[in-house]
């Protein structure tokens, strides 16, 4: 197939948050306790993490981390995890029917999150708990000291504060499954006295009310509209989550729910400006995709273990094994994201470790990189700068979950400080090449400086402990410049970045 692809440089979209890349880890599973800490591993540090862990996170550059929940927040007791750790209090964590020691907690996790080199982006209990206890962990992580609960940080150790600037507050409240479960209305009174708090607290902190847990809730998108007329002048972003599957084997319908996420994003959009023009509203509230990522594989399976089970420590827990296919999607969904970075300013990767995660890490072996977390890497290291408007012409495809899906996907982003566009593609095509030509109108003389390829596996081909780098970008060949475009044929099922240096 024949594919033209245009860019001008005076047409963009907008400047990338470099937020954009973050990630979200949860106690739940294997993802802290047997994840990123684990004092019996041979890779630990003298605080318990693991160090083959920590580096394979840090080569991702992740700029956020939203922490410690999920479900999991919503019946946590955060005092729970501060102090003498032989002192903490285990508890049942009610989310995943598991025993929740406490070895970690606020302060062992800004441990790692600044070996990591990652900002922290704390969420809150709003369902079990309260405006009071959050208000009592805000001073507690954010003030310097000379109160109650700034003091008691400071007797744990931690003299100086952390600075934490987003808040979540609370987490899927609209879910029926959530601990504290609640109404819209109700939720967003909740989450209005609480972010008013906090801004009285400090006015530069930023706050993420929930939104829905997905776009097939019963109660989406009116829960939108409802808690935004709550609480919309003191918030800064809107949470949105989305989980994704190919139940049905059927990839161009997979690779179809990018633009159903589109239009999911776009949904949200228009219930922000509908609030913010009912409530002639000087702010401006983003969107913080907040959780996302391929999730099926084991669901069913770790749905029917997690009612049987008798409240374990860390059990495995939702230890999805992903393919290549996911890897391609998640291509896709990192594209889709930077092409509404006008929009979305937020958004994690759920989750980073053991628990559906880029990152695996054995019991007693090694630490290893799954497929996803390549595309994810890639994004993260070059889509930075400002997101180009993509103009596609391409052939296209009708499927369940949406109409006229173009069967390249493409996102382009301009960093003008090294003067190189990164153009991030996926062939979809099932079977045919696509003989791709991209015009770069204003920029000067492109030069093709880099390109990457991910290729020629089976859909459902997995890395693993001891091939790692099975599924892995390689350096790409058939693509080059003539006339000033950017001009190659791409495979079928492939994935490509293309640095062009256009300084
Ligand atoms: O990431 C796993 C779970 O998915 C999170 O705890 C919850 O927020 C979502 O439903």
């Amino acid at each position: 197939m024949r594919v033209n692809v245009a860019i001008h440089r005076d047409f963009g979209v907008s400047a990338i948050d470099e937020r954009l890349y973050s990630a979200f880890i949860e106690h739940m599973g294997r993802a802290i306790y047997g994840g990123i800490y684990d004092p019996d591993h041979e890779q630990a540090d003298e605080r318990g993490f693991r160090r083959d862990v920590l580096a394979l996170v840090r080569d991702l550059k992740i700029p956020a981390i939203r922490y410690p929940g999920g479900n999991f927040v919503s019946a946590y007791n955060w005092e729970d995890g501060v102090g003498p750790k032989d002192q903490r209090p285990v508890r049942l964590d009610l989310a995943w029917r598991c025993k929740e020691t406490n070895q970690v907690g606020i302060n062992d996790f800004a441990y790692w999150a600044d070996m990591a080199g990652m900002e922290m982006m704390l969420a809150v209990n709003l369902g079990s708990r309260g405006l009071e206890e959050a208000r009592h962990f805000l001073e507690y992580v954010n003030y310097p000291g000379g109160t109650h609960w700034s003091d008691l940080r400071r007797s744990h150790d931690v003299p100086d504060p952390y600075g934490v600037r987003m808040w979540c507050l609370g987490n899927e409240m609209d879910g029926p499954w959530q601990i504290g479960h609640k109404e819209a209305h109700e939720y967003g009174r909740l989450a209005d006295e609480t972010a008013k708090a906090f801004k009285a607290f400090d006015a530069t902190i930023e706050t993420v009310v929930c939104g829905s847990s997905n776009d097939q809730m019963p109660t989406y998108p009116e829960w939108e509209r409802t808690v935004l007329e709550e609480c919309y002048e003191n918030v800064d972003y809107i949470s949105l989550h989305k989980y994704f599957g190919n139940n049905g084997k059927d990839t161009l319908n997979f690779f179809g729910k990018v633009e159903e996420t589109g239009r999911y994003i776009q949904a949200v959009a228009g219930a922000i400006d509908y609030v913010k023009a009912k409530k002639r509203a000087k702010n401006d509230v983003f969107i913080c995709f907040d959780e996302w990522n391929v999730w099926y594989h084991d669901r069913e399976k770790d749905t029917r273990r997690i009612k049987e089970w008798d409240w374990p420590v860390a059990p495995p827990l939702l230890e999805e094994s992903y393919n290549f296919e996911d890897a391609l999607f998640v291509a896709c969904l990192l594209n889709e994201f930077i092409r509404r970075s006008d929009r979305v300013r937020i958004a994690c990767i759920a989750q980073l470790v053991n628990v559906i995660a880029p990152i695996r890490a054995e019991k007693d072996g090694p630490a290893w990189r799954q497929t996803i977390y390549y595309p994810y890497q890639m994004a993260s290291l070059y889509g930075r700068g400002d997101a180009l408007q993509v103009a596609v012409d391409a052939p296209r495809y009708d499927c369940r979950v949406a109409d006229d899906v173009s069967f390249l996907d493409v996102a382009a982003v301009h960093d003008a400080k090294s003067g190189i566009i990164t153009l991030f593609i996926v062939n979809r095509h099932l079977s045919e090449s696509a003989d791709l030509n991209v015009s770069l109108t204003g920029f000067a003389a492109p030069k093709l400086a880099e390109h990457f390829v991910m290729q020629g596996h089976g859909l459902n081909e997995t890395n693993g402990p001891d091939h790692q780098d099975k599924i892995a970008p390689a350096p790409g060949s058939g693509v080059g410049v003539e006339d000033g475009c950017l001009r190659g044929k791409l495979a079928p099922l492939s994935y490509h970045v293309m640095r062009v240096n256009v300084s």
